[in-house]
Order: structure tokens, then C-alpha cells, then sequence
């Protein structure tokens, strides 16, 4: 089934938070909202608002509320993404240029700052404390994923727990919070909203590993963005750490350094997606997935449960 059709009864709700989000970027410095304009109308899934929103079915859903938590939490991302394609250099993003590429390096990263600050002032609208702490906790998070990518550039010798502590940080707090922070905003019960967070948790490392297979298996233009780059860059993915445990494949790897060129990587990038390396990486997304099918089920049933579900189902087979 096509994402969006999985939750339509949430549609009126979703155009909500999408004039919100455009108002949020909506000041009075022309570059920086162009800026922020740009990115926000050339698309993107809007994954986050649809968690905080199922997560909020799970309580006292109230639109005006929990809009604020979703318009909050696709700022941080939408932020964290303009942040991203500076550290990454990429030129591509939703099919369209970055702002990076569009405006400069300088732009984009005060237009990332504006955007997090936009978001920061829309959650305080909500009193609650508890909402505060977490998300900028998540914030704090993902900065330190962003970085430890970059530490861990072109190191050959890391493990799958550094992998895998990597886009705990920089995906899934976020994607997890996105599920908590909705329902703490409906007043959920906290045994109920901790689990929401485990779901997101385990559904949001399934993304990114899919993530980072499609950078091997998909093209620019199903991504939207420039795939076949993670390596290049010198970013140690899944996929690599399993093509590593073929001898043969390793010696070719650990020679990558700043210095190759795209013509050179591109056989070792197409013996790479030869190799069972993206059958295994699938095979560890889907045990993400089939934990957050199994926490769902000590939720309570609801047409949000199902949803929550059928969004996991879609995750594990995403092209996109
Ligand atoms: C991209 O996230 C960044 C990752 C965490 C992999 P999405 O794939 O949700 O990006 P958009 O918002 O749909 O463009
Ligand atoms: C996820 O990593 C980005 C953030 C968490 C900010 P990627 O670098 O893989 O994301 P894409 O592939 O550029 O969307
Ligand atoms: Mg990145
Ligand atoms: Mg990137
Ligand atoms: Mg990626």
C-alpha cells in the first residue's frame, strides 16, 4: 500500500501542520526563509509528524496541541537535513539542489540554526517540562551521531556496535521521540508512551540501515539524492561492515581514502551489492522490524496500532 494511504484519516490534520510548518519559517530575513522555504516545498515524507500524531492517538488527541509537537519535531529534522548535506558535501536533496548548493556552506548552516531555533520556539508553546527535556535531549543526540560519523570517517577498523550506537543517535532518537513526545503531549500513561518511544526506536534503525542500503542499491533519481556516496565519502555503512568479512572484498575497501576517484569505487561499489552484504543488512533491518511489531503488541489495540504496523511493513520495503 502507498505510505500515505495508510493513514488518509489523518489528512486534515497533516495540512494543518503543513501551513504551520511554512508560518514557523516565515520571518522577517529574506535569505533564511527562502532558504528554509526551499527545502520545506520540495517535499519529503513527513515520517515524524505522522508518528507524533499516531503516537497522540493513544491519548486526549487534540489537534491544536499536538500540532505543535509535529510541526517541532519536522523542523529538527528538516534542520538536521540542511546540517547533513554540508557535512556530507551533497549537491541533491528531494530531487532538488541543496541549500548548500542553491545559496553556500555559510547559508546553510545559519539557515539549520534558524530552523532548529523556529522549532524551539513552537514546542515551548506547550508548557510541559517533560516535553522540553526529551527533545532536547534527542537534539543533543543527534549532534553527537552527526560527529562520531565524522570521527569515524574512513576508520576500517570499527566495529557493528559503533554502527549501530552511529544511527541510534543520528536517526532513530529522533524518529522515537517523534512516537513519545505525541503521546506524552495527549497525556498518555508513561508505561504507554516509553513503549511508543521503543517502537520508534527500533522502527527508526530499521530506516536508516534501509537508508543506507538504498545508497548502494538505489539511483539519484528514485532517492532524490546523490546515492552510491556513503562510501565514497568514507562513511562506514552496514553494508560495508559485512562486505568487509569477505577477505577479498576487505583488501579492496580499506584502500578507499580521500583521494579515490568515483570511477575507481564504482566496481567495488557494484561487487559490494554483489555480495551478500545487502541480504545480511536486510536481515538485521528485519530484526529491528519484527522487535517493533512485538512491542506493538503490548499496546493498546487501536486504529493508531494498526497504522503503527502497517508504517514498520512499508519501512522494511521502502524504495524511497
Ligand atoms: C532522511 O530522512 C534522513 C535519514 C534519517 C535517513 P527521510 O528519508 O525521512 O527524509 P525526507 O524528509 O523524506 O526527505
Ligand atoms: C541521516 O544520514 C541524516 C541525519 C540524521 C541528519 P544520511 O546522511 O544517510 O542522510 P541522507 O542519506 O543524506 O538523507
Ligand atoms: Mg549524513
Ligand atoms: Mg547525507
Ligand atoms: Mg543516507
Amino acid at each position: 500500500m502507498k505510505l500515505s494511504l495508510m493513514y488518509s484519516y489523518l489528512n486534515t490534520d497533516l495540512a494543518i501542520i503543513e501551513k504551520e510548518l511554512e508560518a514557523s519559517i516565515k520571518g522577517n530575513h529574506p535569505v533564511l526563509q527562502q532558504a528554509g522555504l526551499h527545502l520545506l516545498q520540495s517535499g519529503g515524507k513527513r515520517l515524524r509528524p505522522v508518528f507524533v500524531l499516531l503516537g497522540g492517538k493513544f491519548g486526549d488527541y487534540d489537534i491544536n496541541v499536538i500540532k505543535n509537537v509535529a510541526v517541532t519535531l519536522e523542523l529538527i529534522h528538516t534542520a538536521s537535513l540542511v546540517h547533513d548535506d554540508v557535512i556530507d558535501d551533497a549537491d541533491l536533496r528531494r530531487g532538488k539542489p541543496t541549500i548548500k548548493a542553491k545559496w553556500d556552506n555559510k547559508i546553510a548552516m545559519y539557515a539549520g540554526d534558524y530552523i532548529l531555533g523556529s522549532s524551539l520556539e513552537i514546542i515551548t508553546k506547550l508548557p510541559n517540562p517533560l516535553l522540553h527535556k526529551l527533545l532536547a535531549h534527542t537534539i543533543v543526540e543527534v549532534c553527537l551521531g552527526e560527529i562520531e560519523q565524522i570521527k569515524d570517517k574512513y576508520r576500517f577498523d570499527q566495529n557493528l556496535r559503533c554502527y549501530l550506537r552511529r544511527i541510534k543517535r543520528k536517526t532513530a532518537l529522533l524518529i522515537a521521540s517523534s512516537c513519545q513526545l505525541g503521546a506524552v503531549a495527549a497525556d498518555v500513561p508513561t508505561e504507554v508512551h516509553k513503549k511508543l518511544f521503543l517502537y520508534g526506536y527500533y522502527v527508526g534503525m530499521a530506516f536508516q540501515i534501509t537508508d543506507d542500503i538504498l545508497d548502494f542499491t538505489g539511483t539519484d533519481e528514485q532517492l532524490g539524492k546523490p546515492a552510491g556516496s556513503d562510501l565514497m565519502q568514507g562513511n562506514i555503512t552496514l553494508p560495508v561492515l559485512y562486505a568487509m568479512k569477505n577477505e577479498s572484498l576487505k583488501q579492496q575497501i580499506v584502500q578507499v581514502s580521500e583521494r579515490t576517484t568515483a570511477a575507481e569505487i564504482k566496481p567495488l561499489i557494484t561487487a559490494i551489492k554483489q555480495s551478500d552484504a545487502i541480504k545480511q543488512a536486510e536481515a538485521l533491518s528485519n530484526r529491528y522490524l519484527e522487535k517493533a511489531y512485538k512491542i506493538l503488541g503490548e499496546l493498546p489495540a487501536c486504529r493508531a496500532r494498526n497504522t503503527l504496523y502497517n508504517v514498520a511493513k512499508y519501512i522494511g520495503k521502502r524504495k524511497f
